[in-house]
């Protein structure tokens, strides 16, 4: 019988081992990259970034007892799991991240601890909300994240009562912990709230907050600050293309120390960030890596010159990648990760990769040519000008 991954470790006599180590391993033993992966994310004890052990975690102690909480809250954190506080936590490093652009920025001001609210806009599945996650990962600072949606209201923020065991608690809400913990509070989403998220506005000050109903006053510990993610810069979606985006009221948003604009990543990041997704799900094909950077960049550029309405994202690149090693067929994996957009963005999507398939390869499936992303842009503006012009 073929020995496990796990059991090739612990025969080194070893505990912990890097993610170098295991790869190495891995590969020795003719284990593929994804397997070392897996078994990293699914079985190994992280002890810090890179370094993962073969024993199980001490056993530790429940969060909420640490957290500075009202009895009532222990009693709710007994009881009942969705007033729970496991909202609070340092994110895990994900070994898929390629650090870009703004990373940087976002990392100083959370290591500066200061208080320093911080708006980023950009386009969907660009990686706004990673980026956050993935800093405070890094310096291991504790966050809270929370999705806004047009319901999300006082309650839902800054608490409520809540029915434990029986009786009815006051629970503090995920701003109010946040400020407690002194910890990074990411408001994912926004643009998408209505004018209820206006009871934020002292915090966005770096204010205490008043607690209406128990009477209790919240100051912010050290460290606490607000970053929030949103796909517009809160004046709505011109274009209809987030037909839930709202009009944020000016002194909400002017409470924000600076807005970040994230564009999509270069290709030379993106492709690393496609290759990362590979060698996750074990799919390893530069070549087909190449030509969805080189695809994307193409539809981007069409759609910046409004050749076309929709725009393939990051995520949805990661998604195709995820399909391909479900179904070894680039076609197939791109036709099914498409299928969201309209019939005939999707017939030209296909009809741009089957160009760049095309061009770069020779009869036997090697690459020949350096297909120009200008070039391409070129053809395919051309061609819908005469899809224009054509009465039918
Ligand atoms: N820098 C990166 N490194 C690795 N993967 C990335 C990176 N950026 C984006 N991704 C991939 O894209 C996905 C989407 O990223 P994320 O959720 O951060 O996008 P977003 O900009 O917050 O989108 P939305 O506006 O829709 O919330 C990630 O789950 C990941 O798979
Ligand atoms: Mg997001």
């Amino acid at each position: 019988m073929t020995k496990s991954l796990k059991t090739i470790l612990a025969e080194t006599g070893k505990v912990s081992f890097t993610n170098k180590e295991i790869l190495t391993l891995a590969a020795e033993n003719g284990f593929e990259a994804k397997d070392a992966y897996r078994l990293i994310s699914s079985s190994l004890n992280r002890i810090k970034r890179g370094l993962y052990s073969l024993e199980a975690p001490a056993p530790s102690a429940p969060v909420a007892p640490q957290m500075p909480q009202t009895a009532m809250a222990n009693i709710a954190f007994r009881g009942v799991a969705s007033v729970s506080n496991d909202e609070v936590y340092v994110p895990s490093v994900d070994p898929t991240y390629i650090k870009w652009g703004e990373y940087n920025t976002i990392m100083k001001i959370i290591k500066s601890k200061m208080f320093f609210p911080t708006y980023i806009a950009g386009l969907s599945g660009n990686g706004k909300t990673m980026m956050v996650e993935q800093a405070c990962a890094k310096v291991k600072r504790e966050y809270v994240r929370v999705q806004i949606s047009p319901e999300t209201d006082e309650d839902d923020l800054i608490g409520g009562f809540r029915l434990v065991n029986g009786e009815t608690v006051f629970q503090k809400g995920p701003v109010v912990k946040a400020m407690e913990r002194g910890c990074i509070l990411l408001i994912d989403e926004i643009d998408r709230a209505t004018n209820k998220i206006m009871c934020l506005q002292g915090v966005l000050e770096g204010n205490p907050i008043l607690l209406k109903k128990t009477g209790e006053v919240v100051t912010p510990a050290e460290g606490f600050n607000v970053i929030a993610t949103a796909n517009t810069k809160g004046r709505g979606s011109d274009d209809g293309r987030f037909t839930a985006a709202s009009i944020i009221d000016d002194a909400f948003l002017e409470r924000f120390v600076c807005v970040i604009d994230q564009p999509f990543p270069q290709p030379t990041i993106e492709r690393k960030i496609v290759e990362k997704h590979m060698a996750k799900f074990g799919v390893e094909d530069s070549e087909f890596a190449e030509k969805l950077i080189a695809w994307s960049n193409v539809i981007r550029k069409t759609f910046e010159a409004e050749g076309v309405e929709e725009v393939v994202s990051t995520r949805r690149l990661c998604h195709i990648v995820k399909s391909f090693s479900i179904f070894s067929d680039r076609m197939k994996a791109i036709n099914m990760c498409i299928s969201r957009f309209d019939e005939e963005t999707r017939t030209a999507f296909l009809d741009l990769y089957t160009k760049i398939d095309e061009s770069q390869l020779n009869e036997n499936g090697e690459i020949v040519e350096q297909t120009s992303v200008d070039d391409v842009v070129a053809d395919y503006n051309a061609y819908n000008e005469e899809k224009e012009e054509a009465p039918f």
